[in-house]
């Protein structure tokens, strides 16, 4: 059994291995599900048991996370948050405004991501960077940018409503821990500052990244 679950007042993660169905869910999220196939129906239903327990932990106990028109779950009054599913552990994170803007979480399985696709995921000094490690620890770096692009592109939708490509952020080491700054110009951009802390966690062969903005 997978156990980091974490608690403050005013912020909260729930992670599980176990998988969950509709009976977790609010009569209004189970109409979202109506044409899901298998696999979806239980990563959406096992995220949401997640972000509900992670919400009931900051106050929320009976909290209803709808879907917004970009995918986005529609966190409730007064709280933001971030759902993922690997297929093998699904989390959430939440956290209560004005303490948080936004936060974003990713989790992924190492060593999905072949070389055929890093021109697609990784700017020429992100390869560069890739480029020093081989065996395992490829694999680990690897997935580690691509997830920390993923949770950072969770965390910036709901501020700036833009779609990213993945080489238009980049991250980088700092010397003492990782940092995505955005490469493309866009309008909506000034809503977020120069570069974002990363954060990671690895369990096993899971790789879970999140980062988050919170107010001044
Ligand atoms: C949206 C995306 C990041 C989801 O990541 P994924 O690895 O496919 O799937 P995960 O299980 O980690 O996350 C899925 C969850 O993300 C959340 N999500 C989906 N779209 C979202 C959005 N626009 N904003 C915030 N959260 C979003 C949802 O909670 C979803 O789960 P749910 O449908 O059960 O509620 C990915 O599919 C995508 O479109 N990526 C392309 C853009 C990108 O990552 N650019 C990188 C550079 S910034």
């Amino acid at each position: 059994m997978f156990n980091t679950n974490f608690t403050s007042n005013i912020f909260s993660q729930y992670f599980t291995d176990e998988v969950f169905g509709l009976n977790e869910l609010t009569a209004n999220e189970k109409k979202l599900t109506t044409s899901f196939a298998a696999k979806r129906l239980h990563d959406f239903s096992t995220g949401r048991y997640c972000a509900h327990r992670a919400l009931a932990a900051i106050g929320y106990p009976h909290a209803e996370i709808l879907t917004g028109a970009d995918n986005q779950p529609v966190w409730p009054e007064g709280a933001v948050g971030s759902i993922s599913h690997s297929g093998k552990l699904t989390g959430a994170i939440v956290g209560l405004r004005p303490h948080f803007l936004s936060i974003g979480i990713d989790i992924e399985t190492t060593g999905k991501i072949k070389p055929d696709v890093w021109r697609l995921i990784y700017t020429p000094t992100e390869q560069d960077f890739l480029n020093k490690f081989t065996g395992e620890e490829l694999a680990f770096y690897t997935t580690l940018l691509f997830s920390f692009k993923e949770s950072f592109y969770k965390m910036q939708h709901p501020l700036t409503h833009t779609f990213l490509e993945f080489t238009d952020v980049e991250v980088f080491f700092n010397g003492n821990i990782f940092e995505l700054t955005i490469l493309k110009d866009f309008d909506a951009k000034k809503a977020l500052p120069q570069t974002v802390p990363l954060h990671y966690h690895q369990h096993n062969n899971q790789v879970i990244t999140f980062c988050y903005l919170g107010n001044k």
